[in-house]
């Protein structure tokens, strides 16, 4: 006889099923009131900004569902890394992505008849004559090949779908390639006559906070919303919708010991529970401090190996000794920059490239001028434990 062997039901590489979606109303109430401007024909777009793990992808896939259930055509990417080094090759990177996307669409295939020849058509490419030109020019030609395409895609669509979606995951890449975001917002502004387009950003990005204190339009086009960590009664929805699908109870003392230590960041949670979850015995169907504390060495362990390391590692030498010197003067996560500076016998210019390289690779967070904190106290301890003369 083959045995069952009961699945874990919590992976935290892989984003959420919008069934086991829980939290972020306000994202959400924000994403539908865009969606009913952009189908009304007065379009709005949005951001997201978040730091790894905090949930990036999985309201992407959310707002994929939501859309669909909209009559929404959705059109969801990532991935540009090498493929998108300037405005040329973001237009094509665009347009190739959507013909992809709409040729992989079983239903959207099945609606429209004939548009499988009609998506061949779509033309990216930039021809030899435009190559040549100068910048400024190269981006009033890009704006008008993306508008033809965009357009032409929407008058296709139009009878079928009430808007299109476009939900653009790991923006922060594009955020790097010089006055991409910018461009976005001028081009997509304009269809917002003649097509129902809603784009939302979602990744680390920096523009929000660059601009905050300043005029700007991208702030604008893009309003942000900066993700936060889960709530004790969030990550408690989770667990209980995760654990009914098989058939498991976990006693309220381990959820509670779960939101201490993870501090609801929702990668950390994931990784707990499937941690926890892995302790349980074949014959056993709730989940006690004592699985809890079985598992506890690991989560560690596991956290350091996927998630910890991965963030350390590619900041530089010299960044890493201040951040550990730094680690090891501070009573807790938070602290001001002035405290770190007394402590560690540096002059403050000395420090402050350093901790705004950490800043810029979601290391610390910045939630005031001259305030920091290690973005997760377990991050804080995993550094502690390290040795700055070793850099
Ligand atoms: N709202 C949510 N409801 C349930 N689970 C969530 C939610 N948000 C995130 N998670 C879980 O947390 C983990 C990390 O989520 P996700 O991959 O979406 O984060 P991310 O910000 O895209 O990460 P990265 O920065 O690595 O791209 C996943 O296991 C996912 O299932
Ligand atoms: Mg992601």
């Amino acid at each position: 006889m083959v045995k069952i062997i009961r699945y874990n039901p919590f992976n935290p590489q892989v984003p959420a099923l919008p069934e086991f979606f829980v939290g972020r109303n306000k994202e959400l109430e924000e994403f539908q009131k865009n969606l009913a401007q952009t189908m009304h024909g007065s379009p709005m777009n949005m951001s997201i900004t978040g730091n790894r793990g905090m949930g990036k992808t999985s309201i992407l896939a959310k707002m994929e569902d939501l859309a669909r259930k909209n009559r929404c055509l959705v059109f969801r990417m990532s991935n540009y890394e090498g493929s998108v080094s300037d405005i040329p090759t973001l237009t094509d990177y665009l347009v190739l992505g959507i013909k992809q996307e709409m040729l992989s669409n079983s239903m959207l295939m099945e609606k429209i008849s004939g548009i499988g020849d009609w998506i061949k058509t779509l033309k990216p490419e930039f021809s030899y004559k435009e190559f040549s030109l100068r910048i400024e020019e190269k981006k009033i030609a890009a704006q008008s090949i993306l508008r033809k395409n965009f357009v032409g895609i929407w008058n296709k669509v139009r009878d079928d779908y009430s808007a299109i979606v476009v939900l653009i995951d790991e923006a922060e890449a594009l955020e790097r390639v010089e006055g991409a975001l910018e461009f976005l917002r001028e081009t997509f502004q304009r269809l917002a006559s003649e097509a129902k387009y809603s784009i939302v950003l979602s990744g680390k990005l920096n523009f929000p906070e660059r601009m905050s204190e300043s005029f700007s339009p991208l702030n604008r086009f893009f309003p942000t919303s900066a993700l936060e960590n889960f709530t004790k009664h969030e990550i408690s929805q989770y667990i209980d919708r995760k654990l009914s699908t098989v058939g498991v109870h976990c006693d309220e003392s381990v959820k509670m010991k779960i939101f201490e230590k993870s501090e609801g960041h929702p990668y950390v949670v994931v990784s707990m529970c499937a941690h926890v979850f892995d302790q349980l015995k074949e014959n056993e169907n709730r989940l006690t401090e004592s699985h809890y504390g079985m598992a506890s060495p690991r989560i560690l362990f596991q956290l350091e190996k996927d998630f910890f390391n991965p963030m350390f590692h590619p900041i530089s030498p010299k960044a890493k000794k201040v951040i550990i010197k730094v680690a090891k003067s501070v009573k807790r996560k938070e602290f001001l920059f002035k405290d770190v500076v007394g402590a560690l016998h540096m002059k403050s210019t000395e420090v402050a490239p350093y901790i705004q390289e950490a800043v810029r690779k979601g290391i610390l967070n910045k939630p005031r001028r001259a305030n920091y904190h290690f973005f997760h106290g377990l991050f804080m301890e995993f550094v502690k434990g390290k040795n700055e003369d070793d850099f």
